[in-house]
């Protein structure tokens, strides 16, 4: 089986800076640059659940997201040139403890990219959403990093080969590096050379589209969604129905968005969401993301979808909401929600 080394040195090898400059001669040229790249967050409206490939985080199927706009990661990257031969990670203005499970993870994706043994990163992060609370904190955070990395290296990569770098690091991050509507390709290929994001063109109609995140809890998730996938693809006898679900909501979101209809885009949002929460409430052991609050606020806008709004939810890796609805209707959400945090999912 081919390993993400391989991948990235494949990647890789069709730049300038890779093939042309000697080693050190490239690493004396990076001692005092710093390249700083931010990536918006994204929310799924069709989800990715289930791996394929978990090593190199195939999808079992396609997905669709909407990113948060002015909402994601600010990450530089530098060299770290100290008389410790180790990275130095900074997340939100405090260094991350090197026994992290975050360290740890952020450390073996360097190891992809550094020129030889004597190379260490300095790497700050700024997020400006909760970390692991079920608000894309990871992809954003993989998007930027890789961006990043492509600034400071001075690869020049396309943004499909830089969707599949940060693929590599998280799934759905794949789909971080876009402003907008954005399609992750499942692809079929066993090197996922076929599997990456894309931003796709869309009606200047939708530029009317909200979040409103109801934040209940900024707490870290009880269960990643890694070990989450795995024991949903694993025990649950629904999920054998979830690549027909996605394929007939990816049809749907399709006529929704060639037919500028928001409902239809939230009401499939929203249905994608509960189908795929079902499919994990099935295994063994059953994965339960929601709270009281989250199943109260649930009722909340079904009833008030009764009496006429427009407003659908969709529910991530943890208990917290976002709701989706039309610009128009800001003030009514507001009414409904106290602690609504509303963003707009494009930047110009
Ligand atoms: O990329 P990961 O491992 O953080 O998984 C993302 C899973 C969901 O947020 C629930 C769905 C999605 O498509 O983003």
């Amino acid at each position: 089986m081919i390993t993400k080394q391989e991948i990235v040195h494949n990647i890789l090898k069709q730049t300038k800076v890779y093939n042309e400059q000697d080693k050190t001669k490239l690493k004396l040229n990076l001692l005092n640059k710093k390249s700083t790249a931010y990536a918006p967050s994204n929310i799924a409206l069709c989800k990715y659940w289930g791996k394929r490939n978990l090593e190199l985080n195939l999808p079992v199927t396609s997905s669709l997201s909407l990113s948060l706009g002015n909402k994601g990661a600010t990450t530089t990257v530098g060299l770290h040139i100290s008389e410790h031969s180790k990275d130095r990670v900074i997340l939100n203005g405090a260094e991350v403890d090197e026994t992290s499970d975050f360290y740890l993870r952020l450390v073996k994706y360097l190891d992809l990219f550094r020129l030889d043994n004597n190379f260490y990163f300095n790497i700050e992060t700024n997020l400006n959403i909760p970390y692991a609370a079920g608000l894309a904190s990871s992809a954003c955070g993989f998007a930027a990093l890789v961006l990043a990395l492509n600034k400071f290296f001075g690869w020049n990569l396309s943004l499909k080969d830089l969707s599949i770098l940060a693929r590599i690091g998280s799934g759905s991050a794949a789909r971080s590096l876009y402003q907008g509507f954005v399609y992750w390709h499942k692809g079929t290929l066993d090197d996922g050379s076929d599997s990456y994001a894309e931003k796709i063109e869309v009606d200047k109609f939708f530029d009317e589209v909200r979040f409103g995140l109801l934040i209940l809890t900024d707490k870290k998730k009880s269960i990643g969604s890694t070990d989450a996938m795995n024991i949903t693809t694993k025990t649950s006898v629904l999920y054998q129905s979830w690549p027909n679900q996605v394929n007939q909501d990816l049809s749907l979101f399709k006529e929704a968005l060639s037919n500028k209809d928001f409902s239809l885009l939230g009401q499939t949002a929203e249905n994608n969401a509960l189908a795929m929460h079902a499919t994990m409430q099935s295994s063994i052991p059953a994965i339960y993301y929601s709270n009281s609050q989250t199943v109260e606020l649930m009722h909340k806008i079904w009833n008030l979808r009764n009496q006429g709004l427009d407003v659908y939810f969709t529910q991530d890796a943890g208990p917290n909401l976002k709701l989706l609805f039309l610009e128009s209707d800001k003030v009514k959400i507001r009414k409904e929600f106290d602690n609504i945090e509303i963003v707009c999912p494009f930047i110009n």
